[in-house]
């Protein structure tokens, strides 16, 4: 393995190769410990080595986190949210530095980088202010004997699980409410994106967060399973919030069962998106844009099926083709991309086998449908930005989620169609439509069965809005005022003898 290459941080130490325990930056506890290379997805160069931690870690990290709750637990929630804010500040004042690492160990451009450092902080600042308004509440009392009143209470130890396309949002999303709550917690990131993990909680610990309250350990996807049975296993996590696959959630579900913890999972998705004949058709190409390709595609909400009604279809394919065309493909470190590299030669080949699949059963290729080799980039990691016609519901790009920068346009007749096909799979996290009647308006977005519903908008995310889906796609909400109810319980008290 080749040494390190820099990535020119104004704060180098902000690239660590320790799991954090306890308050200590440490290596793996494991008798035989090994290292997990971390690599830039666009030419594998190698950026850090972290600990592949084993059942020793994952153990060490429940310790520390149970031995800390009692103490976060009874500190008043206007300090836990002073040290939330601190960590906020941080964040943001790491801006540049974060965004680098993110965009160089996910792949995602320096732009989008450093907008996701903004996204990330945003749920911080919102629960660092949620965590002061966990009130309880005091109900009318059926007796003149008694007073009724409940208070929430964190539920203990919390497992956190991440996925590697937004590693630092999806990070913030969950340990913030968890610390706003007064939980605490165990984080295993994602394996290919552990780097920004790692900074975040550096910065976490520089912010005050004390020792045990916030451990992370990093494993690879091979040793994963190791530290994710001791979590699952152990009494004393009593949640486990998890972003990822849909069936590495329900194994999530099944193994938490015998010790019922409580589960938040945010899972795959297959959003549909579309386009009445009504729409006012610049808005639609731009909003599918927007939603389709942050982050080269590879994101829970993206429009994986996109439906234009006949009317207006051609003229939508035709304007969206060139705007697909003209998006630049290269790498994270030249400031001029627009979609970056995949995370890794798998996802390339599942990205290659749903056009080869599309195209076998009869879809067009209006334009992309390749990789995109570069002289810089010998694991070809590079999708070129595809637009596909006259997909049907066989084909895998319409079952699936891509998860790459491919649009399967399907055209369709009526609403009453367009509604049986877009709520025609199992999942339910995102759908988005465009329409400028404001009864269909009202009557799509409560036929859609999913979560999140963007109507003539193709950005949704935010802190103070409700995150997650139905079906297959997972419960539980992150972020907006629901955010904390996950990560708390209610006690109820009775006082009695009150004459
Ligand atoms: C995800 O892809 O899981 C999250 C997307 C978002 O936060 O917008």
């Amino acid at each position: 393995m080749n040494s390190p290459i820099s990535l020119n941080l104004t704060r180098a130490d902000l690239i660590v190769s320790h799991n954090f325990i306890a308050g200590n930056w440490q290596p793996s506890l494991e008798t035989n410990p090994s290292t997990l290379a971390v690599t830039d997805p666009s030419d594998a160069s190698l950026i850090a080595q972290v600990p592949d931690s084993g059942a020793a870690d994952a153990l060490a990290a429940i310790d520390a986190a149970q031995h800390a709750f009692s103490d976060w637990k009874a500190t008043p929630a206007k300090e836990r949210a002073n040290v939330i804010r601190r960590w906020n500040d941080l964040i943001l004042a790491h801006k540049e530095d974060l965004g680098k690492l993110i965009s160089r160990e996910q792949g995602k451009p320096l732009a989008e980088g450093h907008g996701e450092v903004i996204y990330a902080a945003s749920y911080v600042q919102w629960f660092a202010e949620q965590a002061t308004r966990a009130n309880g509440e005091i109900m009318l009392t059926p007796d003149r004997s008694k007073r009724l009143m409940a208070i929430r209470e964190p539920v203990g130890v919390v497992a956190v699980i991440t996925p590697w396309n937004f590693p630092a949002a999806m990070i913030t999303r969950k340990i913030a409410p968890a610390l706003a709550a007064g939980c605490t917690v165990v984080a295993k990131p994602a394996e290919d994106t552990p780097l920004t993990a790692l900074a975040l909680v550096k910065l976490a610990q520089e912010a005050g967060v004390p020792p045990g309250v916030l451990n992370i350990v990093t494993t690879s996807r091979e040793r994963a399973a190791q530290v994710v049975d001791v979590w699952l296993a152990d009494t004393r996590v009593r949640k486990i919030s998890f972003t990822g696959s849909t069936p590495v959630g329900k194994h999530l579900a099944k193994a938490s069962a015998p010790t019922l913890k409580k589960l938040s999972l945010e899972l795959g998705g297959n959003a549909p998106f579309i386009v009445f004949e009504d729409a006012d058709i610049d808005a639609a190409v731009e909003g599918l844009m927007v939603a389709k390709f942050r982050n080269g595609g590879q994101t829970c909400v993206c429009p994986n099926r996109v439906y234009v009604q006949t009317q207006v279809h051609d003229a939508f394919v035709k304007k969206l083709a060139a705007r697909v065309a003209a998006l630049k493909v290269g790498p994270a470190r030249d400031p001029s991309s627009q979609i970056g590299p995949m995370i890794n030669p798998r996802a390339v080949e599942k990205i290659e086998r749903h056009v080869q699949d599309a195209v076998s059963k009869g879809a067009q290729v209006v334009t992309g449908g390749h990789r995109i080799e570069r002289d810089d980039a010998p694991l070809a990691a590079y999708f070129a930005p595809t637009v596909l016609t006259e997909a049907t519901p066989d084909m895998a790009c319409s079952c699936e989620e891509t998860f790459g920068p491919v649009v399967p346009v399907t055209r369709f007749d009526t609403e009453a169609q367009v509604i049986a096909q877009a709520n025609g799979t199992p999942f339910g996290l995102a759908a988005y439509f465009y329409s400028q009647n404001p009864a269909r308006i009202w009557r799509v977005m409560e036929a859609l069965e999913c979560g999140i519903v963007g109507i003539n908008e193709g950005a949704l995310a935010a802190e103070a809005a409700p995150f997650g889906g139905v079906k297959e796609s997972g419960y539980g909400r992150e972020g907006s005022v629901h955010g904390l109810d996950d990560y708390q319980h209610i006690k109820y008290f009775c006082q009695g003898g009150l004459g």
